[in-house]
């Protein structure tokens, strides 16, 4: 029996792949390669010494989902795919929601078609909103700030109700804090189309030359150091998360859900001391005024996960820093 990976090719799709295959199990991987390379799955076979099923079909095309799960025996999927940029959301609506909802809703119809009732759903701590207090915990009040944010706690709430009204359903909702990272070997990686919007894309870019500066969004938060605070996961520990799930899934839990972060925050200027010592020399950076929308600090309480699935974090930021840069440094034009 094979998981399929939706978003395969993605950065958190093409290292849920690999960690998986590691871990003894069947992959298949989709992707509508819109914000995405083959070869990063081409990477991933070469590590792992083998073929890698990849199916190129948009989750919105029924067909060619039907397809896919006719040409494999499938037990569960673990669904990445999805347009993840907060701005642009803001400017193209229609699209986030016709591609995250619509697509989400289409692969479930088709799932539950071939019999299957079992997916672990990426969704994000963007669904607290701008949270209260911290630690964030999986009871915090849900809400969402922007289209992208509304098409995660939309999904949340189709598998809420779905759970509800078909039980049979086995679905862990996986709210990741900051990824980061990449695998230690160097070989994939965060490859982001244009120039990043997040914090450790654009410093490695910074790092590598294609950019003079990082702009550090406010200096005057009340946190530590004025500047905005967050939990940055390392996505090798974040798609091992995914495997605790699975199997979790496979005690038939109904809904669960889970927050996946380290439980400690670090600050912009933190991360840019974390990365400098991983590169060998400062970053150069400049604090400009605050990007709207942004909280002062947000990182979770990681404690159920801990407690239910047994699954830490364990990779600190210098890792974090050192497998980005050693990704960056490698492949400075990413997977082109
Ligand atoms: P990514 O863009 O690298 O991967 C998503 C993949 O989905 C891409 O390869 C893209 O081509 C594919 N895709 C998009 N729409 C599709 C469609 N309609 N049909 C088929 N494939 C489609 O992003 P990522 O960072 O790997 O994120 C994976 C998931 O995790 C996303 O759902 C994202 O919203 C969620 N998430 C990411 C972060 C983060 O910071 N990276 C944080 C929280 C949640
Ligand atoms: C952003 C999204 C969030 C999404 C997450 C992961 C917004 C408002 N939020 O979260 O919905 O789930 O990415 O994709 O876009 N920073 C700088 N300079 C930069 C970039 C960022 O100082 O060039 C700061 C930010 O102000 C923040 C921190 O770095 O304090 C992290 O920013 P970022 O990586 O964009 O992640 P989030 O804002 O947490």
């Amino acid at each position: 029996m094979a998981i399929l990976i939706t978003g395969g090719t993605g950065y958190i799709g093409s290292h849920a792949c690999l960690e998986l295959i590691r871990a003894g199990r069947q992959v298949v991987a989709l992707d509508n390669l819109s914000n995405s390379r083959r070869a990063a799955l081409t990477r991933v076979e070469g590590m792992v010494g083998r073929s890698i099923p990849f199916h190129q079909v948009d989750i919105r095309d029924r067909a060619g989902l039907e397809g896919v799960f006719r040409a494999h025996e499938i037990d569960s999927v673990m669904h990445f795919a999805g347009l993840k940029a907060v701005g642009e959301s803001v400017g193209q609506p229609l699209r986030y929601y016709d591609n995250n909802i619509n697509g989400t809703l289409v692969l479930l119809e088709v799932m539950r078609a071939a019999g299957v009732r079992s997916m672990v759903f990426s969704s994000s701590a963007t669904v607290y909103g701008d949270p209260k207090r911290v630690p964030v915990t999986e009871d915090f009040p849900l809400a969402a700030t922007n289209p992208y944010g509304r098409s995660k706690l939309f999904i949340e709430d189709m598998l809420r109700d779905l759970v509800r009204a078909e039980p049979g359903w086995d679905i862990a909702l996986l709210r990741y804090f900051n990824p980061t990272g990449a695998d230690e070997s160097g070989l994939i990686g965060e490859d982001p189309n244009g120039i990043p919007n997040n914090l450790v894309p654009y410093v490695a870019q910074v790092a590598v030359g294609k950019h003079d500066k990082v702009a550090v969004y406010g200096g005057d938060y009340p946190t530590r150091d004025g500047t905005g605070i967050r939990d940055y996961i390392h996505v090798t520990d974040l798609v091992i998360g995914h495997l605790r799930a699975l199997e979790k899934l496979a005690s038939h839990p109904g809904l669960v859900t889970y927050n996946l972060g380290t439980g400690r925050g670090y600050s912009v200027l933190e991360m840019l001391a974390a990365f400098a010592r991983a590169v060998g020399r400062p970053i150069p950076h400049e604090i400009v005024a605050r990007r709207p929308g942004d909280a002062a600090e947000c990182w979770s309480d990681a404690t159920k996960a801990k407690t239910e699935l047994g699954w830490v974090a364990v990779r600190d930021l210098d890792v974090m820093c050192a497998d980005v840069w050693r990704w960056q440094s490698r492949n400075p034009a990413g997977f082109a």
